[in-house]
């Protein structure tokens, strides 16, 4: 029988993206590890998620384990099977997910029937918790994001067999809004039409629908567990989760360290020798044609809004002047993509920039930079700053979520004590962050110093043990 040697428990993952599938940003990076990290510590997960196009040909001959006959327009299928390392239930639903473009959108703008299509997931994810399949009953739903937040509200309002359910919040900024008039076409009872359960702004969320009927609420990072129950971070949910504080916590994400390594980038890359270290920023100069006499910075990341992006062409200058470099890799807001060009354009041979998405380009940039920059206003967590501490390239980071759980600041006080593992600023804005510039070239002049924090932040542990250990402990006061 599928699972059944010796588990503590059975946890149904529920969420729209999971590495090595299908990713647009972190959220993925987090549901395609917890599996592993758990199954360490006995507990035997499935991860259910769309089937989308490019995820069928690798199920195909995958047997079918659940059948819906009626999803919103056509029947759906579970097709069950192992994808990189992860056991995996594909929701095969043609008129749903068979489509040209990502998961939420296609190249036009974001396909209409969102609410529909993750109301589906989360409507199957429910049906296998209550009722489980052959050999495979669940004792946790875990809900990811507004994708999955219906999940939880069915077992609420259908009832959940026994099933308990979990509801993490990896971004608040997105809600899953419906109107009104969606609520009997999304099987929502029309008691749940209250402000103290899902209604919201005169709709729904499918978010907010999670977080007011799931057993428990976690978010990604303990800091942003609190700031979460304040209105700048909120986000409008902030009096709902504020409401249910005595049932939230904050469980700070890890990161892969067999696929983040930096002995596999070079075998001569360690905290003492830096001699990989070397070699790797010596190769991505010649890359992208650089030139940097002082420190090289990176960004990796989404270029939005959150991110801080729109604060680089404030503060880079200077941190040229100042004999520092930066290659950026990301992309996203069209006028953002435009003032990292014109950075590029206006320091050739000093700032690099290269928009799309490219994993390969990200671990080279890791493993050859100095520092990487991480000035967003708002970060749950946050992973690229603990690739930054486990790669030897110092965070240089907004004081705020995951980032201020993760870095130690340099100030006088953590360098006499030798715990600093980087430079942390407060507030997001382009004079704190060209503060924070100007202390890492301050630092950087000065080689013990900068090795010492450098070795701190290599010795910092990102990897998922904690974490996974935390989240073991609450599935199980959840089932007990
Ligand atoms: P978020 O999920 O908010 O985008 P995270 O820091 O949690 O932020 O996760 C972002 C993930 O996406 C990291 O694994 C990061 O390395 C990766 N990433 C972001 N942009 C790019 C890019 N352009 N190329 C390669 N990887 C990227
Ligand atoms: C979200 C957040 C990011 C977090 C990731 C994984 O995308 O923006 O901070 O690291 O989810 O939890």
């Amino acid at each position: 029988m599928a699972g059944a040697q010796s588990s503590r428990g059975r946890v149904l993952s529920v969420a729209s993206e999971c590495v090595p599938l299908v990713k647009t940003g972190g959220l993925a990076d987090v549901v395609g590890a917890l599996p592993g990290a758990l199954a360490g510590l006995g507990w035997d997960m499935k991860v259910l998620l769309p089937c989308y196009r490019a995820l069928r040909a690798g199920a195909a001959g995958w047997p079918v384990v659940w059948d819906e006959a009626d999803l919103w327009g056509g029947p759906g299928r579970v097709l069950s099977g192992e994808m990189g390392g992860v056991s995996v239930l594909l929701l095969d639903a043609p008129h749903l997910y068979d489509r040209e473009g990502g998961p939420y959108s296609s190249p036009v703008g974001e396909y209409p029937d969102n609410a529909v299509r993750f109301a589906a997931l989360s409507w199957v994810a429910a049906r296998i918790a209550r009722e489980g399949l052959e050999g495979w009953k669940p004792d946790v739903l875990h809900a990811h994001d507004w994708q999955a937040g219906l999940a939880p509200a069915y077992l609420a309002y259908h009832g959940n067999g026994g099933c308990k359910s979990v509801m993490t919040i990896h971004n608040i900024a997105f809600q899953g809004w419906a109107p009104a008039h969606m609520l009997g076409v999304l099987r929502l009872p029309g008691h749940a039409w209250h402000p103290e359960a899902l209604e919201y702004y005169g709709g729904i969320s499918t978010l907010k629908a999670g977080l007011v009927t799931a057993d428990w609420i976690t978010t990604v990072s303990p800091t942003y567990a609190a700031e979460l129950m304040r209105p700048e971070f909120g986000m409008g949910l902030q009096g709902v989760i504020a409401a249910r504080g005595a049932a939230v916590s904050g469980i700070l994400n890890g990161v892969d360290t067999g696929v983040w390594d930096p002995g596999a980038e070079d075998p001569a890359f360690s905290a003492k020798s830096l001699v990989g270290k070397a070699a790797s920023r010596a190769a991505l100069c010649a890359e992208f044609g650089l030139e940097v006499p002082g420190p090289l910075a990176i960004v990796v990341s989404r270029l939005t809004d959150q991110k801080g992006i729109d604060l680089l062409p404030a503060v880079i200058p200077d941190f040229i002047l100042g004999g520092g470099g930066l290659i950026v890799l990301g992309s996203g807001d069209p006028g953002m993509e435009g003032a990292v060009r014109a950075l590029a354009a206006r320091f050739p041979g000093r700032v690099a920039v290269r928009i799309g998405y490219d994993e390969g380009l990200s671990h080279r940039l890791f493993a050859g930079a100095d520092a990487v920059l991480v000035p967003s206003r708002f970060e749950p967590c946050g992973l690229t700053q603990m690739y930054g501490l486990r790669y030897g390239t110092l965070p240089v980071v907004a004081l705020t979520g995951g980032l201020a759980d993760t870095v130690i600041g340099a100030s006088p006080a953590t360098l006499t004590a030798g715990v600093a593992t980087g430079v942390t600023f407060h507030p997001v804005d382009a004079l704190a962050f060209g503060q924070a510039l100007a202390q890492l070239l301050a630092l950087y002049a000065q080689p013990k110093t900068w090795a010492k924090v450098r070795a701190n932040a290599m010795a910092h542990p990102v990897g998922w043990e904690t974490s996974a250990a935390a989240y073991a402990g609450l599935y199980e006061r959840l089932t007990a």
